[in-house]
């Protein structure tokens, strides 16, 4: 797993590779920057600021966070946070939360976050995709019926 961090004079951009569920939601967005076809795969200058920091604050697991240096504003946490549970795969959460381990120390204020909840991932409790291989199915939304029930 790889830590970078990648930077201009208005902005640092920090991509954590272990936090990463491969959405490809910030390629898709702006691919002149996000792009790992590239090397490095981050190129900043290739896109505008304010495109930059909306695709960082919309990737859901938090591999990607920002740093303005331009005295532009910090990412806000939502409030309240959400949890979203994704179907067949992690909780998707974002917003002003703590996740700690069992003793009450607190190891990630991310803003975002998507969570194992298939327990078979290797980086607990951040998913890791291996839900994939593990054949995880979920029904999203406890209200409505099982899929067998729906019409
Ligand atoms: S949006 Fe975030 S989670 Fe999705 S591919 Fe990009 S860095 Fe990974
Ligand atoms: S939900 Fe993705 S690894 Fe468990």
């Amino acid at each position: 797993m790889a830590e970078r961090t990648y930077a201009t004079d208005q902005i640092e951009v920090h991509w954590n590779s272990g936090r990463c569920i491969h959405t490809g939601w910030c390629s898709k967005a702006l691919i002149a920057v996000f792009n790992t076809e590239q090397r490095p795969w981050i190129q900043l200058e290739a896109g505008p600021l304010d495109e930059i920091v909306k695709v960082v604050e919309n990737c859901p697991s938090g591999a990607l966070s920002y740093r303005r240096l331009d005295g532009g504003p910090q990412e806000e946490p939502d409030v309240p946070a959400t949890i979203v549970p994704w179907p067949n795969g992690p909780y998707f959460v974002r917003g002003s939360f703590e996740v700690k381990d069992r003793h009450g120390e607190v190891f990630d204020t991310s803003p975002r976050a998507t969570l194992c909840r298939c327990g078979a991932s290797a980086n607990h409790p951040f998913c890791d995709l291996s839900h994939r291989e593990a054949g995880f199915s979920s029904y999203p939304r406890v209200s409505e019926p099982p899929p067998e029930e729906a019409e």
